[in-house]
């Protein structure tokens, strides 16, 4: 029972692999000449998922992301377009500070007993199979990690590869092949003083506003290209280069 795949894995699976046979070469953005798909292959999640969540990624990523959003703020395409009411918001208040466990509770119970007043379950589980469904509330923790902050470090990966670490290094230690050309050296996340006095405010307004207007320096002001939401996703992943600022990954048992 517990080693059956989710119909959905299965499909998303099938669906990667037809894609990647019909892709082209690569092409580097223009923007930062480093070639995203790599990079996004190359770096290490933030932190390790349980297998359970690895697949409920896929599960997310293929059937919740449309409504729910990709960092789980409640604002996917279907939302913005006006076809769904939005959903609450994963990375805020309490259903960000939710265990697995907990979540898989609730929401399976609501599952059983297909309450009338809440027919979106219904609706996803004529689509998705339970199992599938669980793995997706296992993931959800995982997506709006870390709980303290209203961010997800996952979804911040993502465009810190496409737009930081150019700079900012990889691994978040300042050593970005752009890093060569600038006179001001870029901050070392690993050893980041606002992060290491987890203070979160200010390096959200820094990335908002940048060096120019703030020490005259390269760091552009982000808030130009990126909502709040955004900025928050990159202060969430930021913080994991400093992994004992916040609390513990949501793995097994929590
Ligand atoms: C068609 C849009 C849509 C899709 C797809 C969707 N959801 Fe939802 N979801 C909603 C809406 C709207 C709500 C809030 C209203 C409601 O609860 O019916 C919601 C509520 C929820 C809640 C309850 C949150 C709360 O406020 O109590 C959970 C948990 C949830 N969804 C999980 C999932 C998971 C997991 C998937 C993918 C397997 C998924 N949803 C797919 C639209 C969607
Ligand atoms: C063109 C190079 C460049 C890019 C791209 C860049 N930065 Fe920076 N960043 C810098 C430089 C240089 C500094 C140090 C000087 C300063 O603080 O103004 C800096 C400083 C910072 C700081 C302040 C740290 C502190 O302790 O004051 C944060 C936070 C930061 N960057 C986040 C980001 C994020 C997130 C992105 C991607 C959205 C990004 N940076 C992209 C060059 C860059």
């Amino acid at each position: 029972m517990h080693s059956r795949v989710p119909a959905a894995v299965l499909l998303a699976l099938t669906l990667t692999a037809c894609g990647e046979s019909e892709t082209q070469e690569p092409q580097p953005s223009q923007e930062t000449g480093v070639l995203p798909t790599e990079a996004l292959a190359e770096a290490p999640v933030p932190f390790q998922l349980t297998a359970e969540q690895a697949s409920g990624k896929v599960v997310y990523e293929t059937m919740c992301w449309s409504c729910h959003g990709f960092a789980g703020r409640g604002d996917g395409p279907a939302v913005r377009a006006g076809a769904v009411a939005p959903p609450r918001d994963f990375t805020a208040g309490a259903l960000s500070r939710a265990s697995v466990r907990q979540l898989q509770a609730d929401f399976q119970a609501e599952v059983g007993a297909l309450d009338p007043g809440h027919p979106h379950m219904a609706n996803v589980l004529s689509i998705v199979d339970i199992e599938a469904f669980s793995a997706a509330l296992a993931y959800l923790p995982a997506l709006t990690y870390p709980p303290e902050l209203p961010g997800s470090a996952i979804a911040g990966r993502r465009n810190y590869l496409l737009r930081c670490q150019s700079c900012h290094g990889a691994a978040g230690q300042g050593d970005g092949p752009g890093a060569e050309v600038l006179d001001l050296a870029p901050a070392n996340f690993v050893q980041d003083t606002l992060l290491a006095a987890r203070n979160f405010q200010a390096a959200f307004d820094k990335i908002q506003s940048g060096g120019g207007g703030v020490h005259g320096s390269a760091m552009p002001a982000w808030g130009v290209m990126f909502e709040d939401g955004d900025v928050w996703d990159l202060v969430a992943y930021i913080s994991t280069f400093q992994p004992g600022i916040l609390s513990a990954p949501p793995l097994d048992g929590r």
